[in-house]
């Protein structure tokens, strides 16, 4: 026997089942280099490489392209503009035909692919492109959202609005009032592994894509509609991605489109993989907003009223903008109870790159805009801003409506944040740093805790189902598939210790495979966090039919009642006898038990009315909080994170091990984006970020220097979710709030904490100099 087949028949318990903080089942392949990402599968010979023509105005129509000299360049094999398009020349992924794979004469970004070449190298397909010689007609462009009216302006998609209650009414017979503005940064998602796909040519219509995509239902479709052929004659496959973050949400269709043109065209396997700087340049980020805010208060700091209008820099195209502004008002009182609201959304059409999907998903910008109001009403009325926070938490049995009308029956975050208070020493400190910042000149301190309470499921109430299939061989292994992507957040290892705990066996008898559109159809992006709880279920509903078939065949077999067969680790118990799991599998196979099932699962009691502004659009909610201490040298507005402690929940995690991580990854990823992390175009609409040479993405020695992070260890989910465990990828990057609110507590102390600082993000040394520099000169009159 080998070491694989051996399993312990007397085991207490599996290895690697629900609960167990294994580590991620590639863990050792990624450190090692072992673990294949696309650009490592070897190539079909004969494999041809891409690379994507980009226009060079913001706004325009094409006058003339000559590409002649890119044709005549060594190598190339053949470019293709928009007429090359067999079938319909969209990749617009809800349906409101906006965007092309190619423009087809009209430009609409710096940056917009307006034709593809493909050659014997990547090399030779890049110089190629540059000799294209193009000219344009250049028309007015919309760079910024900054001057830009959300009741006259172009929308790329119908505004929201939430209301409750009469805001207006409120706000003005409130004791006090605040009105204000933020702006609020967006952020690349700057995953290591950039876009890539391989298409191989199959016979007939026939098209395999490899493709780097949380979406393979998705691009599968895409790649269908634009080679004009039924989706059955695509498939496309995904073992893993070196990272999502939401660009794969829905970016991948363009080059996964092309490569298939392309291959097709020309009978042979066709890759794209753009290099860093056209990555960045081409793809979608995260949705810049500029945030209007006015709430009405008392004397105490209890918010009475409240009214946000939410404007986005959507770029050129929909994408995914109306579900992304929509998760931004659902999240605009992110744990707070607002007696009053009115919310808009304005999906603002620029001439930038379309933005997308980026964790967290419109959420973490309307949280940012949250915690600015509740940062101005204590600086208002002279409390510290924990103070108010608290003091405006949803109750848990009144005071718990949303802005979208959904009761919050879940609520944890008194607890959450009581905890969180004590455990990081808040007042303490609060003592402390006053008294170091009396002392120092120069250096400044500042101390935050902020909460986080995030609605999961897809707002999209039909995105809220999933698929998978499970085989049991007759050795007793199991091979596993689903609908959901691995990005690195762990998710395939932890839907297979769902499977592993509902057939009683070891972790390593479950075979863990690539997603593929041929096993499990029509499924959804792996998206909204909600990977494993949907996953996970239809997963442990595919093994359970499979489970039940094993114990009647068992039961009528061994003439038992059926309540006498049990599945005990690696063993089933049969009455009086116990037999090793392969044992019983080998004996179904003669008997002609089916093996295989295919499981499904859909999230119950969610919908949600759009017209309306009403409903129960999430399942429930996860939550969390962080307090990050900071210090800022004055003079130059750099800062370093000298302490952050987090208090996070997963439910009953399925794995700490890997939610850890994802907390972790989580918080840094979210402070990145509200510190250092900033894009600038430039007058012209070009993109001046577009490499990590202008673009600073957290370094390891930026981590706050005392990192305490916690994953509570009592809730459970509520509701029946996968082993009551809950949703855990996006949550934790809104934690990140915590380290912008310190900075602006640093920066207040010069003023004596008399003057909100209003600091924008992402709050880069820069403008926190500004911003100190301000507070004197205001402070000074
Ligand atoms: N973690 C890693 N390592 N890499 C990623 O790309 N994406 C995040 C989050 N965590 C991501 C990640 C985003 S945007 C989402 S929606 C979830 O993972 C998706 O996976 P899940 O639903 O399985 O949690
Ligand atoms: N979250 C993430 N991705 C999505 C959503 C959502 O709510 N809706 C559509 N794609
Ligand atoms: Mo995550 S932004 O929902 O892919």
């Amino acid at each position: 026997m080998n070491k694989h087949a051996a399993v312990d028949l007397k085991a207490a318990k599996i290895t690697g089942g629900v609960g167990n903080d294994q580590r991620h089942d590639s863990a050792h392949k990624h450190v090692s280099g072992e673990a294949v990402y696309i650009d490592d599968m070897p190539e079909p010979s004969g494999t041809l490489h891409g690379c994507l023509g980009l226009a060079t105005v913001a706004h325009g129509t094409i006058r003339k392209m000559d590409l002649a000299a890119v044709r005549a360049a060594p190598g190339v094999v053949c470019v293709l503009t928009a007429k090359d398009v067999p079938g319909e020349n969209d990749i617009s992924p809800t349906g409101r035909h906006d965007e092309p794979v190619l423009a087809d004469g009209k430009v609409q970004f710096h940056g917009q692919p307006i034709f593809a070449v493909i050659a014997g190298t990547r090399e030779e397909a890049r110089r190629a492109c540059r000799l294209a010689v193009v000219k344009y007609r250049e028309l007015p462009a919309i760079i910024d959202i900054g001057g830009l009216d959300p009741d006259k302006d172009k929308l790329v998609t119908p505004p929201l609005t939430l209301k409750r209650g009469d805001a207006g009414e409120a706000i003005a017979k409130a004791p006090r009032r605040v009105k204000g503005k933020m702006r609020i940064g967006g952020q690349d998602h700057f995953y290591l592994e950039g876009h890539i796909a391989l298409a191989i040519p199959g016979e007939d219509h026939d098209v395999t894509v490899y493709s780097s995509t949380q979406h393979p239902s998705e691009v599968q479709h895409m790649v269908a509609h634009a080679l004009g052929v039924p989706s059955h004659a695509v498939t496309v496959e995904i073992r893993r991605m070196g990272g999502g973050f939401g660009g794969k949400e829905t970016q991948s269709n363009q080059f996964a489109a092309l490569a298939a043109i392309a291959a097709k065209k020309l009978g042979r396997a066709v890759k794209i993989r753009p290099d860093r700087d056209d990555d960045m340049t081409a793809t979608g980020k995260r949705h810049d907003f500029l945030v209007d805010y006015e709430v009405g208060f008392d004397d105490e700091g209890n918010i009475l009223g409240v009214d946000y209008s939410y404007a986005a820099r959507c770029g050129f195209s929909s994408d995914l903008s109306g579900p992304v502004t929509d998760r931004a008002l659902f999240h605009c009182d992110n744990a707070y109870f607002y007696p009053n609201v009115h919310a808009r959304s304005a999906p603002l059409y620029t001439n930038t790159v379309s933005n997308t999907a980026f964790r967290g998903f419109g959420g973490p910008q309307g949280m940012v805009a949250a915690e600015r109001v509740i940062d101005e009403i204590a600086f208002a009325t002279g409390k510290d801003a924990l103070d108010i926070r608290k003091r405006n938490f949803y109750g848990t049995t009144d005071r718990n409506v949303t802005p979208y009308h959904q009761k919050v029956e879940d609520n944890i975050i008194h607890r959450i944040v009581a905890e969180l208070e004590e455990s990081s020493n808040y007042a303490r400190r609060r003592r402390e740093i006053a008294a170091f910042n009396n002392n120092s000149r120069i250096v400044k301190r500042g101390l935050a805790l902020t909460p986080v309470k995030f609605g999961i499921s897809f707002t999209a109430t039909h995105y809220n189902q999933a698929g998978a299939l499970v085989h049991v061989y007759t050795d007793g292994s199991v091979h596993l598939n689903h609908g959901g992507t691995e990005m690195g957040q762990g998710l395939y290892l932890k839907v297979a210790q769902v499977v592993a705990e509902e057939f009683q066996i070891d972790l390593d008898k479950v075979k863990i495979t690539a997603t593929t559109t041929g096993k499990v159809p029509n499924t959804s992006a792996t998206a909204a966090s909600s990977g494993s709880d949907l996953n996970g279920m239809a997963a442990q509903n595919a093994a359970r039919q499979i489970r039940k078939r094993l114990a009647d065949f068992a039961a009528d077999k061994f003439q038992v009642p059926a309540d006498q067969v049990v599945f005990l680790p690696n063993r089933v118990r049969i009455g009086n006898q116990e037999i090793p799991f392969a044992e019983l599998v080998r004996q179904a196979y003669f008997a002609r038990i089916q093996l295989s099932a295919a499981g499904f699962y859909k999230t119950p009691k969610i919908h949600w009315n759009r017209d309306k502004g009403e409903g129960h659009p999430f399942y429930y909610f996860a939550y969390g909080a962080s307090c990050s201490e900071v210090s800022v040298d004055t003079l130059t507005g750099e800062y370093m994170i000298e302490r952050t402690d987090i208090l996070h929940e997963t439910g009953r995690s399925l794995n700490r091990a890997i939610d850890l991580g994802q907390v972790e990854g989580g918080f840094v990823q979210g402070v990145g984006w509200l510190t250092t992390e900033e894009l600038w175009w430039d007058d012209k609409g070009r993109l001046r970020t577009h490499a990590p040479s202008t673009y600073k993405i957290p370094l390891a020695s930026d981590r706050p220097k005392v990192f305490n992070v916690t994953l509570a260890d009592w809730p459970e989910n509520h509701e029946p979710t996968i082993h009551r465990s809950k949703a855990v990828g996006e949550p934790p990057l809104m934690l990140g709030m915590s380290v912008l609110h310190a900075l602006s507590d640093a920066v207040a102390s010069v003023a004596d904490h008399r003057i909100c600082p209003r600091l924008d993000a992402p709050a880069t040394p820069e403008r926190v100099l500004m911003a100190i520099e301000e507070l004197h000169a205001e402070a000074a009159k």
